[in-house]
């Protein structure tokens, strides 16, 4: 794109009338140019699935666990013993309190909330629905900005979000306290603890242990963190930073029993054809279990088993290979904001060790006009608001770029668009201040 001083903020109103004119003469030829361009697909791009092909492999013939189950048959609802012990590689989770499910760790957290809504997430439990409030409404906390998946499920079962604003080391603790310890209304906490969608942040040891705690503070005793640790295993750089255990410090506070956490090997072997983990104490896993039952008689114990035997012992060699393909693609996005954007006081943005995404704030008022600048080119981009509840930025401010499944030549040609359609709309705001 067009090289930007970088004083351009402090240049007079004729100055950048005339850049604002030569930028528009950019975005005019680009929208002539019909790009097909995607930055919102955060999915493995077809070499990180090809990775994991060896799976293909594992069964040949041999069919029985360790344990000497035929993987064939019906029955197992927990997992087999060595997909569970996986599942401790990945979570950080005794392989006793984990529960392997099917390719997706959202159905088990869709079944999480309607269990907990409708039936009680322990034995003898009230349903949150029956619990009491005046409204007979509940809502969980949601820090922001988050997941838009969390906030459609949450949504889509009457369940109303109180947001709090979620810092470089987890969300803001204090004000989460404060909501929950007057407010029984208030059943859980949303929490992606490592390498966040979309921040990429990390949750602190301190904030690790505070939310162990958060049960103790809160009105509702049946209060529940919802512990989405989807990109556990997700680094760019090795040795990977580490999370503190939320299992540990929920047995030092007491709290095991209100502690979900889930995990999937989604953006590890096939995003459509893996497996899926939930972790919690042992009365939650039999709820949860009993559920099930009414619906599976098991899951596919065979894909349990391949991908125990693959990915066994040799998770983070694994990511590792992850890592060689995806890093050049974020330094990409990286630099191209750096370079582009870098000193001109108009974005920030976040440079995550793992996960799936940077998280890119513009001035406020202008994402739903980038992503609409950027629409006209060929570009798409996640829709503005999409991380905040009910796709409602407060700010209109925040905007998702996926790196992952685009080719590197495409990912930096949508680049040079993105921060063109930056550019250009802060050139506008500026000039009609
Ligand atoms: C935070 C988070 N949780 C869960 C998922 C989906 O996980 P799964 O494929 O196991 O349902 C995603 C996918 O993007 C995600 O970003």
């Amino acid at each position: 794109m067009t090289a930007l001083s970088r004083s351009w903020l402090q240049l007079n109103n004729d100055q950048r009338t005339a850049l604002a004119a030569k930028l528009r003469q950019s975005f005019t030829q680009l929208t002539s140019n019909r790009l097909s361009l995607d930055l919102t697909r955060g999915k493995p791009a077809a070499s990180q699935l090809t990775l994991a092909n060896g799976l293909d492999h594992q069964i040949d013939g041999d069919y029985t666990s360790r344990e000497g189950t035929d993987v064939r048959n019906y029955g197992g609802l927990r997992g087999i013993i060595e997909a569970r012990e996986l599942g401790r590689e990945i979570m950080d989770v005794p392989a006793t309190n984990i529960l392997i499910a099917g390719n997706s760790s959202l159905w088990l957290m869709h079944l999480t909330l309607e269990t907990a809504l409708r039936h009680g997430l322990w034995a003898g439990a009230t349903p949150w629905q029956q619990s009491g409030q005046a409204s007979g409404s509940v809502s969980l906390i949601t820090p922001v900005p988050g997941y838009d998946r969390h906030f459609s499920l949450t949504d889509s079962h009457g369940i109303g979000m109180r947001n709090v604003g979620l810092h470089d080391d987890g969300p803001d603790m204090a004000d989460v306290r404060k909501l929950i310890a007057s407010d029984a209304s208030i059943k859980g906490i949303w929490c992606v603890p490592k390498y966040a969608n979309p921040t990429g942040c990390i949750y602190s040891d301190q904030v690790v242990r505070e939310i162990a705690e958060l049960p103790k503070v809160a009105a509702a005793k049946d209060f529940v963190v919802l512990w989405d640790n989807a990109y556990a295993v997700h680094d760019l750089v090795f040795p990977p930073p580490r999370l503190a255990s939320l299992f540990e410090a929920a047995a030092k506070a007491g709290t095991q029993r209100h502690m979900v956490q889930f995990g999937s090997t989604s953006k590890i072997t096939f995003a459509g054809a893996g497996i899926s983990f939930v972790g919690s104490d042992e009365s939650v896993l039999k709820r949860l279990e009993e559920r099930i039952s009414l619906i599976t008689v098991g899951f596919d114990k065979l894909n349990q088993l391949r991908h125990a035997r693959f990915l066994g012992g040799r998770v983070e060699a694994h990511m590792q290979q992850h890592a060689a393909i995806l890093k050049p693609k974020f330094d990409l996005v990286v630099r191209k904001l750096e370079e582009d954007l870098g000193g001109l006081g108009i974005a920030t943005w976040t440079e995550p060790k793992g996960g799936y995404f940077v998280s890119l704030d513009v001035l406020p008022g202008l994402a739903k006009k980038i992503v609409a600048l950027a629409k006209e080119t060929g570009l798409a981009l996640t829709a503005a608001g999409a991380t905040f509840p009910y796709g409602r930025d407060p700010e209109d401010r925040n905007i998702r770029i996926a790196p992952t499944f685009a080719e590197t030549d495409a990912l930096e040609a949508a680049m040079d668009v993105l921060t063109l359609c930056v550019c250009l709309a802060s050139l506008d705001k500026l000039n009609a201040a």
